[in-house]
């Protein structure tokens, strides 16, 4: 028969190898990466090159974040909005994934911020821009990587006023959430400064059948034409609107993905063209020129902003883990790391709004020798307004 003081010691002895054999655990555990992106369509490209920026920086520690190994888990949301939902919730459900990440279109990462709030999922937006994002979904447990919207409109519509002294536009998008809000931001900036927006002309996503639009703007003869396009879709529009002949005659401006990584195929057609982004060609820092570096020793092609953006995700979710010594169950450290996060960006450094947006530099860049290049800061730290945001 045990004495009391002999069963005090059992039990001692008993909760401290469960409380060492849960933190052997937690140690091992790998830390589930729900990758939901486009793989195939339009924006197929984009997925890709955020994707390999995220593998970029986890690859550069070794593989862990946090001293936590990453275990990917993929799904091809096709940029379809109606299959979203379900897409997240297999990565959600089905794989039991520690964070979202994604994803490119706006309307389908609406769709996964509905997800990941009903669900309280980490969940981290690499490239969609829906201003909703981080204005009225806003949320804890949500955060972008990237941009809204609005910020490189907006910026542009600045530089087409003030810098550029157009009186009148025409805009042209796709018609969705991030073509209607990119136009809005453009309108803000532009309308601020003197200019007008004449008309606001659209096509659904993904079609490409541009002549009818291009005969109306020849037909308006606005001072310029604001467009927002992206992928296969910015491709083809730049090589109509100078086949169309209107390239010398009505200068064409767009937000930077108007021209990032579509250059080679855009050819000729894009030389000279104006665009705002939050990164650009030629910048001068030590992080840019080792990201590429390192980027085109693994791929042939260079990176873009949307492989930026895909480093930078995981560069946030590894501050989260660090702030909570690797315990992704730990939210509320995981939360509070990344969003006090400096983020020390190949496009320069950054940090998070209230609203978990990137506050950062807005560049004027101009194409040349097949570059997007640097031409000067057009706004610099802008914030996005985040309307209806309540955090
Ligand atoms: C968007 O849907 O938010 C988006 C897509 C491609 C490039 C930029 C924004």
């Amino acid at each position: 028969m045990k004495s009391r003081f002999q069963r005090t010691l059992l039990q001692f002895a008993v909760t401290c190898l469960a409380a060492s054999a849960g933190s052997f655990a937690h140690a091992q555990d790998k830390v589930k990466v729900g990758l939901m992106l486009p793989f195939t369509g339009t924006y197929a490209a984009l997925g890709t090159a955020i994707e390999n920026g995220f593998r970029l920086y986890v690859d550069e520690q070794g593989g862990k974040l946090a001293g936590r190994e990453i275990e990917f888990f993929k799904v091809d949301d096709e940029s379809d909005p109606a299959k979203a939902p379900e897409n997240a919730n297999r990565l959600v459900k089905r794989d039991a994934v520690d964070v979202l990440v994604g994803t490119v279109h706006s309307g389908v990462a609406m769709g996964m911020a509905k997800v990941a709030k009903d669900s309280d999922t980490l969940l981290i937006v690499p490239n969609a821009g829906a201003d909703a994002i981080t204005g009225p979904l806003c949320a804890p447990n949500i955060f972008r990587s990237s941009f809204s919207n609005w910020q490189p409109a907006y910026a542009m519509g600045v530089v087409a006023a003030d810098r550029q002294k157009h009186k009148t536009a025409v805009t042209v998008t796709w018609k969705y959430a991030a073509g209607d809000e990119s136009v809005r931001g453009f309108k803000e900036g532009f309308e601020s400064k003197g200019g007008k927006v004449l008309r606001e002309l659209n096509v659904p996503f993904p079609n490409v059948e541009f002549q009818a639009l291009l005969t109306e703007i020849a037909s308006l003869k606005p001072d310029a034409v604001y467009v927002f396009f992206a992928g296969g879709g910015a491709v083809k529009f730049v090589r109509d609107y100078a086949a169309a002949g209107l390239k010398n005659t009505i200068p064409l401006y767009g937000p930077g993905f108007l021209t990032d990584g579509t250059l080679e195929a855009q050819g000729e057609a894009a030389n000279g063209l104006l665009t705002t982004l939050h990164y650009a060609d030629g910048l001068d820092n030590a992080k840019d020129k080792a990201f590429r570096a390192a980027y085109s020793a693994k791929h042939t092609i260079q990176p873009d902003v949307y492989a930026v953006q895909g480093y930078d995700a995981a560069q946030l979710l590894a501050a989260g883990l660090q702030a909570a010594n690797g315990d992704i169950k730990n939210r509320d450290a995981v939360v509070k790391g990344m969003a006090s996060a400096q983020i020390m960006s190949p496009r320069g450094e950054f940090s998070m709004s209230k609203a978990h947006n990137p506050v950062q530099d807005f560049y004027l860049r101009e194409v040349k020798n097949g570059q997007n290049q640097l031409v000067n800061v057009a706004i610099e730290n802008l914030e996005d307004p985040a309307r209806g945001c309540r955090m």
